[in-house]
């Protein structure tokens, strides 16, 4: 099967991560589908940002969660902002969703925070996830396990992925008692025998963040589920090939 194609953050390497305007460029440039960053905000919305503080990427300063949603549509998005580009502000999940829902394309949804007895965040995500009707094109992941074990128990359904840093046999097995459906190793972990082992715990395989043509060339092989870049017309380039 094709490997799919994943914009990280959206079209990131062209506009500014994580907004509409590079989610839009993704689906324009042929992208399958994308990887997003959700949090909650203060008053428990779900908002589409990667980092903690909102320092880096925008006009503003402080940490997302002490925000309410108010808050955060004050702010603009400054970050890799081209002129001439219409104003970027964070979205919220349900933006986006109201937007994807009738594409043919995959959002996998990162879940930033490890949210310890506090399960507004997965509940919020999937309450929306349902509400636009989107299950079949969604894959939730997570570096956290426990988020990652909450949400299974709260949508079995639902398509899942443990993100790792490195991996090993232990952490598949592991990672399939959790009831994942994918493995989300980084793309320095990856070689034939993690591929290997991988399918042999039934877990499909998503790797990050692989940016240089060789390397998506390298990667975009058979046994690789997605690919996670910050250069989808790269990678688009590399599929038309195959
Ligand atoms: O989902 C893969 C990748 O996005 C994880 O790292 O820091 O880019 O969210 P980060
Ligand atoms: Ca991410």
């Amino acid at each position: 099967m094709k490997t799919l194609n994943l914009a990280h953050r959206g079209f990131s390497s062209q506009y500014p991560e994580n907004t509409m305007i590079a989610f839009e460029q993704a689906y324009q440039a042929g992208a399958d589908g994308l990887e997003l960053d959700v949090q909650l905000t203060r008053d428990g919305e779900v908002v589409i940002f990667h980092d903690k503080m909102i320092d880096r990427m925008t006009n503003g300063s402080g940490t997302l969660s002490d925000l309410t949603l108010r808050d955060i549509k004050w702010v603009s998005i400054d970050g890799l902002m081209q002129d001439g580009l219409p104003r970027q502000k964070i979205p919220t999940l349900e933006e986006y969703l109201s937007w994807v829902h009738d594409k043919d394309f995959l959002t996998n949804i990162e879940l930033k925070t490890p949210t310890g007895e506090d399960i507004r965040l997965e509940r919020k995500v999937l309450d929306l996830v349902s509400h636009y009707g989107v299950e079949d094109r969604i894959i939730i992941s997570s570096f956290h396990r426990l988020n990652m074990a909450r949400v299974k128990k709260l949508r079995p359904a639902i398509q899942t992925g443990l993100l790792v840093p490195g991996c090993n046999d232990h952490i598949l097995k592991l990672t399939k008692e959790l009831g994942m459906d994918y493995i989300h190793p980084h793309a320095l972990s990856l070689d034939e025998t993690l591929i290997e082992h991988a399918h042999h715990f039934e877990l499909g395989v998503n790797t990050w963040t692989v940016n240089e043509l060789a390397d998506l060339e390298k990667v975009a092989i058979d046994g690789i589920h997605a690919v996670i870049t910050d250069f989808p017309d790269r990678l688009k380039l590399v599929q038309d090939k195959r």
